[in-house]
């Protein structure tokens, strides 16, 4: 990758050579940046391409180029507007096409420009568009499009300036074919038009990734006065029944760390393919299908996306470099949530499970990968490899960690002042450590010495967070029981699908296969609707050598769910343990399901096969 320097005019019309703040993205939006974006678009599902302009309102001083960030989009035209809104074409080009970032976009604009007018359509490389023929709906009636931007897609759907430090707000005019629905990350429908055209409106500035559009067949049902849920109408009530508490979180939420800032707070459930659990798109949510268990036990997915409305959101990561402020904020910030609604024992049972998967994760990467270390240095490096869950967990238990020594007295009113301070804007690490030191002047060295070692250390700062494991302990005992005599009848009754988990992550190795056997017997978890217990089990079997018995619901599971987090690692399971002529013929079918961010991912696993 390269990050050249860029001849750009200063005020004074001299040609000077400016860095880019951010590795990825070719903008430079000291000299010249987007401010409102107005969308024209329609979606064409019959060519899946979207077309349409994006009408940029920008702010300069006097600079003779704009750039953009381009991934994707076909250019067929640039105009630019004064003041007075007089239009004229402008010239423009793109640079050198980078592998992992695109092209820049760089326009001329005049020293009294005000607009920039980009006409574009999508090409086939849109990835983060994921285009659903209605057979791979749950509805069968209409096809589906969706949107997936974090972390450097939007440029592949929209030209934009796509770093997370540069904020617009913006309008649309959405036209979809007739019947259809459409809700962006902005003031959405309650009903669906007749005209198949939507118009939005995000009024607070968001950076790039936070744009968002989902198109289907699906319909609204309101929740409470400020919360709801949008889902293909099949599944509807179910979702609305699981997500019952979503008004409950917003408040809770707000009585941590300050007002919600988006007015409304809805969610959409989306076809399995969607390639994540859940996208914090501005006040809609976007959810894979695989949260609705018909238990409530995964609503802490709910709490994590809520709570970007403040983490990342509302303050933002200045780079991907600082992900952790996002990451790790919120895994934090969605534990004191679900501790507010469920108390501590269920919030610090979620605790331990995310602190089992921080150690696995180290494990592999290894203790001194620099990958590990929260505060990165991504040059050069593409944002798909490093934005690991380190950032959630090593960053959570860096919160917990303060929290624990600070005092929750004091921990919070900070935490709700650092919100308040760098809302609707963008901070670096440095800035958050600057505005710790800032409050806290008497804060002991050791603890800040240590507060640096978990920020620019890689690998696991040893300290034990005190968390309540007796929801555990039962199941820890009875697998304990259960390594030595599998013939015993566990007892599971009143288990959540966190139960299960910690008991399928603690049996232990199985040499002989009775540990699996006698588990299937039992419970069946094969056929497990629980897309998380499934994950697990499946997984284990894999690890256990008994993938190849299991193949066909191994299938049947890579068919019907699409989230990364589960997919990726099977596969990688799969090939690990000599399956890997299997996986790659199971992936020639699933892959058509799959979003095109998936299907990278698993084909880089599957390379040499495919
Ligand atoms: N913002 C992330 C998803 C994301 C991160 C997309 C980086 C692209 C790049 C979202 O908030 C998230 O973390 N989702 C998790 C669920 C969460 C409960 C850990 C997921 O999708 O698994
Ligand atoms: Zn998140």
């Amino acid at each position: 990758m390269t990050i050249l320097g860029c001849r750009t005019g200063d005020s004074s019309g001299h040609a000077t050579t400016t860095e880019r703040p951010d590795p990825h993205s070719f903008s430079i939006p000291q000299e010249a940046r987007t401010t409102h974006l107005n969308l024209d678009i329609q979606c064409d599902f019959d060519h899946k391409m979207i077309s349409g302009t994006a009408d940029y309102t920008i702010a300069h001083q006097k600079a003779d180029q704009i750039i953009f960030d381009v991934n994707g989009p076909v250019i067929t035209g640039v105009a630019i507007a004064d003041e007075a809104g007089k239009t004229k074409t402008a010239h423009y080009a793109l640079g050198q096409q980078d592998s992992i970032l695109g092209t820049p976009l760089i326009i001329d604009i005049l020293p009294d420009t005000k607009r920039v007018i980009i006409s574009f359509h999508t090409s086939e490389n849109a990835n983060a568009l994921q285009w659903l023929d209605a057979a791979q709906t749950n509805n069968k009636k209409m096809p589906f499009l969706l949107t997936q931007s974090q972390s450097i897609y939007a440029r592949s759907w929209i030209p934009c300036q796509d770093g997370p430090g540069v904020r617009f707000s913006y309008d649309a005019r959405v036209k979809v074919p007739a019947g259809m629905m459409a809700v962006m990350s902005a003031s959405n429908p309650v009903r669906r038009a007749e005209s198949g055209v939507y118009e939005f409106l995000m009024n607070n500035p968001i950076p790039a990734y936070l744009m968002a559009l989902a198109v289907g067949d699906f319909d609204f049902k309101p929740i409470d006065h400020r919360t709801g849920v949008y889902a293909e109408p099949a599944i509807l009530d179910s979702a609305a029944w699981e997500f019952a508490d979503l008004g409950k979180m917003v408040t809770a939420a707000e009585q941590l760390y300050g007002p919600y800032a988006w007015e409304r707070y809805d969610v959409i459930v989306l076809p399995s393919g969607f390639p994540f659990g859940g996208m914090e798109n501005p006040r809609m949510t976007f959810l894979t299908p695989t949260v609705i268990t018909g238990d409530r036990s995964l609503t802490s997915l709910l709490a994590h996306e809520l709570a970007h409305s403040w983490s990342g959101n509302l303050v933002t990561n200045a780079t991907w470099e600082d992900f952790w402020l996002n990451e790790g904020f919120t895994t934090y910030f969605e534990n004191r949530i679900m501790e507010s609604l469920y108390g501590k024992s269920y919030a610090d049972m979620l605790s331990l499970l995310g602190y089992e998967d921080l150690l696995k994760s180290l494990q592999e990467m290894g203790e001194d990968n620099p990958l590990t270390k929260l505060k990165l240095n991504l040059k050069g490096i593409n944002p798909e490899e490093a934005l690991t869950d380190i950032a959630y967990e090593k960053g959570k238990n860096l919160l917990r960690y303060l929290e624990e020594r600070l005092g929750r007295a004091t921990w919070d009113p900070f935490l709700k002042a650092y919100f308040n301070r760098f809302r609707f804007g963008t901070n670096t690490t440095e800035g958050f450590l600057g505005f710790l030191d800032s409050t806290f002047v008497n804060m002991p060295q050791s603890i800040r010495d240590t507060v640096d070692r978990w920020i620019y250390n890689p690998g696991l700062i040893r300290y034990q967070p005190a968390y309540d494991n007796s929801r555990f302990r039962s199941v820890e005992e009875q697998a304990k029981q259960f390594i030595n005599n599998p013939s015993m009848a566990l007892k599971t009754t009143g288990w959540s699908t966190h139960e299960w988990l910690h008991f399928l992550r603690n049996i232990g190795p199985d040499s002989t296969g009775q540990i699996a056997q006698r588990l299937q017997k039992q419970f069946d978890l094969d056929h497990s609707r629980n897309a998380e217990i499934a994950f697990c089990w499946l997984n284990y079997l894999i690890e256990n050598g008994r993938g190849q018995e299991h193949l066909v619901q191994i299938s049947h599971f890579l068919q019907s769910v699409g989230r990364r987090k589960f997919v990726q690692p099977i596969y990688e399971n799969l090939v690990k343990h000599g399956l890997s002529g299997e996986a790659a013929s199971i992936y020639r079918i699933a892959s058509p399901f799959y979003h095109p961010l998936t299907r990278m991912s698993v084909e880089e696993i599957l390379q040499k096969r495919l």
